[in-house]
């Protein structure tokens, strides 16, 4: 069996299998180069061709144990009916959608023919991966996603998703229901075209008070779990919830996730004895640790490896990869890894 998928099945292996979070992205040479010759973003996410190859530029490369997906969450939105692009180095920009008149003018059910070049582009990179080789797909999480469509970008501290949560609850409500069964679908859809396991990122569940956490985030990352195996029993997952901090242990119980991502702020002492005992976990390295490579690097891939060696653990970053990152110091850091 593929390595990630062992250690999702819950098994130790000698060494933690290895992908990084933004394996796809502006570091690698060979990716500005293809995105280049891209019209936008968002048409580079919906070109099957250039978005398999993409994905399997990382694979070719340095041989990760799991591909992702090339795309990204705010596909979503966009199969949903509202106007998303990508500026040049400002990151995403969508109409923001701001009451019940706005939800009004989304369409009532995601738009899954839009998406129809996601799914080609998953039977494309599933007939080119190398048989150990994972596949993973994706979809944001409710509360990020809904973040996004309610202030139109990122903002640093959610102020406009957080405000509406508590200044027009049905709106708000309303939306992440919109959301939750757009996911269930999306993800159904994913496997059925051939990915191995999915990860749901909430990049901002540390946006949320801890009062609101359960509601907001981990119990509609739950559903749609659920709903999911409803129709797909086996549909393995990775549930990474960045900024969760000690809120971490709950992940998994709440959620029935497989792993857990976690970020690079959180102590792996105590994630080894309190998130690892209930689910495998996938982290942590800081991603500006792999900007500095060296032997800094090289000590802290070796305690997290050592903290995490009693269960079942996957290698990543604990956060996406930055462009930043000279590639030769993540060939360094997988010849670590791999010992
Ligand atoms: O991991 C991978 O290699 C797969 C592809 C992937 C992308 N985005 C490609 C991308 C995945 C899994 C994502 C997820 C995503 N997108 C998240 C969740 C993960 C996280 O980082 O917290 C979020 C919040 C987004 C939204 C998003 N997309 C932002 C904020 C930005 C701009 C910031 C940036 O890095 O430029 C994007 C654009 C984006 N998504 C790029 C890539 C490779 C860069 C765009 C480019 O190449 O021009």
């Amino acid at each position: 069996m593929k390595p990630i998928l062992q250690v999702l099945d819950g098994q130790i292996l000698k060494r933690p299998p290895i992908w990084i979070m933004r394996q796809a992205g502006r570091y690698l040479p060979e990716y500005r180069e293809l995105r280049s010759k891209a019209k936008n973003f968002l048409d580079f996410c919906y070109r099957p061709d250039m978005a398999i190859e993409a994905t399997l530029q990382p694979i070719q490369r340095y041989g990760f144990d799991a591909a992702i997906l090339f795309s990204d969450i705010l596909v979503v939105p966009d199969a949903l009916g509202q106007k998303v692009s990508f500026q040049e180095g400002e990151g995403p920009r969508l109409d923001p959608v701001l009451n019940i008149e706005g939800l009004g003018q989304l369409k009532s059910a995601i738009d899954l023919d839009h998406l129809a070049p996601v799914f080609e582009t998953i039977r494309g990179v599933k007939s080119r991966l190398p048989a150990s080789t994972a596949f993973l797909g994706f979809c944001g999480a409710p509360w990020t996603v809904a973040s996004y469509m309610i202030a139109g970008k990122g903002t640093p501290e959610l102020a406009p998703s957080r405000l509406k949560a508590y200044s027009d609850p049905v709106f708000f409500r309303r939306l992440m229901q919109l959301l939750e069964d757009a996911s269930v679908a999306y993800l159904v859809k994913q496997f059925e075209a051939g990915i191995d396991a999915a990860q749901i990122f909430e990049s901002f569940a540390g946006a949320l008070p801890a009062n609101m956490l359960k509601t907001y985030s981990f119990d509609p990352i739950g559903r749609i779990i659920t709903r999911v195996r409803e129709q797909r029993p086996d549909a393995r997952f990775i549930v990474f919830c960045k900024g969760a901090g000690a809120r971490h242990d709950q992940v998994a119980l709440a959620t029935g996730a497989n792993a857990v991502g976690l970020d690079w702020a959180v102590d792996e002492i105590w994630a080894a004895k309190h998130v690892q005992k209930h689910s495998a976990v996938q982290g942590h390295l800081d991603p500006l640790l792999v900007v500095n490579g060296g032997e800094l690097m090289d000590q802290r891939v070796d305690q997290i490896i050592e903290a995490f060696s009693q269960g079942p653990h996957i290698f990543n970053l604990g956060h996406g990869i930055v462009p930043e990152t000279s590639p030769d110091h993540v060939e360094r850091l997988l010849k670590r890894v791999r010992g």
